[in-house]
């Protein structure tokens, strides 16, 4: 009775060491401490959610999408772009949703956006205006259809209190694998 007593005690023993173990390594296992990816993405195709899942798998993070308060109006994409640009002209940024996050319980934090006319979108303007981000390291990233713009280095530069980190663009043309293959490298390159 005492042996089968004491080799339940070391089997439980074991479980509990695997799951601190187990435990222990998500919590580190992006080496970038705790995340946090917060993106917009505008289209059908959603290609700046892709980019942001994909970041948020390899990181372990917690993932938000930037929404403006109230939705966009509905027009054709064509007609979309002209309003956006008119709205970017006038700096006219949309408020947004509550973010639900206290950013200061995160280590590292990626935005992520849609590059409109060259920039940052609307609602990624309004979030770079409005938050402080309490020192912390951020990488930004964008996806666009042929010409980048600046979007990633205004995120860099218009991120209040940030830590700029190096971003990237991704052109909505790539295939899966390849987007998946540049995300990895890079995120890869911000955990050394
Ligand atoms: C308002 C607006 C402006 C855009 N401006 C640009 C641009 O300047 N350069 C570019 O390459 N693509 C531009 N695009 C295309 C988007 O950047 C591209 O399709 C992006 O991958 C969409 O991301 P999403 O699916 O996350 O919305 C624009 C799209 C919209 C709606």
């Amino acid at each position: 009775m005492k042996n089968i007593i004491m080799r339940c005690a070391a089997v439980l023993g074991l479980l509990f060491c695997t799951g601190v173990l187990a435990f222990g390594q998500s919590a580190e296992q992006s080496g970038l401490g705790k995340v946090l990816v917060l993106y917009y993405s505008y289209s059908e195709n959603a290609n700046t959610e892709k980019v942001a899942e994909i970041t948020q798998g390899l990181t372990n993070a917690d993932i938000v999408k930037v929404e403006p308060a109230a939705p966009f109006p509905e027009m054709e994409y064509r007609q979309f772009t002209q309003w956006a640009k008119d709205r970017q002209q006038q700096e006219a940024y949309p408020p947004i949703r509550d973010l639900n996050v206290d950013i200061a319980s995160y280590d590292f934090i990626f935005v992520g956006t849609p590059v409109w006319w060259g920039l940052p979108s609307l609602p990624i303007t309004t979030l770079l205006r409005q938050t402080d981000f309490g020192g912390k390291p951020l990488a930004a990233f964008s996806t666009a259809q042929g010409g980048p713009g600046t979007a990633v280095s205004d995120i860099g530069k218009q991120a209040k209190n940030a830590l700029a980190k190096s971003g990237v663009n991704f052109n909505n043309v790539a295939s899966d694998s390849q987007i998946n293959e540049k995300v990895t490298t890079w995120v890869r390159s911000l955990q050394r």
